[in-house]
């Protein structure tokens, strides 16, 4: 049986469509569900397009309810992947999929992380600091934002004059280039 993939994003979601294209055609995974917490997101319009169904979800619902467990539990889920999700995974998600979820993040964790640290706000923070380098990471998720243990880095430079949207638009090349193939990596790996 093909393993089972769940997205979360909040936003655009040009790394859920690059998961979902490398497994159209796979016969070891298939993304099963789009999940985000924006009804505005972008991520939507790709899920269509994808023909992957999707579910919204509010605050409440989030954190005070098992409704998207149970969703992911009734979908037979082996794998959360969080694609640009900007709210906390409650402990009562994290104990139903123990390692099971992972996220990816647009820098060079431990630097660079934790709660505010998403989008342009790390790449501004990495240029603030003058950093030569930068890069991704992918990791597990557990109870702090940015913390689990680390599957994957990639790094690039950034060159003397590189701007916001330089350092950006290389850190997105790198996400779109390995995040999938991380997640195909882990999913042979992981027992049925
Ligand atoms: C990605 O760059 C991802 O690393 C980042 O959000 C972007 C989502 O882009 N995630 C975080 O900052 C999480 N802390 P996308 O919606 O186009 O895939």
């Amino acid at each position: 049986m093909k393993k089972r993939i769940a997205i979360f994003a909040s936003g655009s979601g040009s790394n859920a469509q690059k998961i979902m294209e490398h497994f159209k055609r796979s016969s070891e995974a298939e993304v099963v569900l789009i999940l985000t917490n924006n009804p505005q997101a972008y991520v939507l319009q790709r899920a269509d397009n994808f023909e992957v169904p999707s579910h919204i979800f509010s605050r409440h619902e989030f954190y005070d309810t098992d409704n998207v467990i149970r969703l992911l539990k009734n979908l037979q889920v082996d794998l959360i992947v969080l694609a640009g999700f900007l709210w906390l995974v409650p402990g009562s998600l994290l104990n139903a999929f123990p390692n099971k979820i992972i996220n990816l993040h647009p820098a060079l964790l431990p630097k660079y992380g934790g709660k505010g640290m998403y989008g342009d706000h790390v790449h501004q923070a990495v240029l603030a600091a003058n950093e030569e380098e930068s890069g991704i990471t992918i990791h597990f998720v557990n109870e702090q934002f940015d913390e689990g243990e680390i599957l994957h880095q990639s790094r690039f430079k950034i060159e003397p004059g590189d701007n916001l949207e330089m350092i950006k638009f290389k850190g997105q090349q790198l996400e779109h280039q390995h995040f999938p193939r991380v997640i195909e990596n882990l999913l042979k790996k992981m027992k049925s």
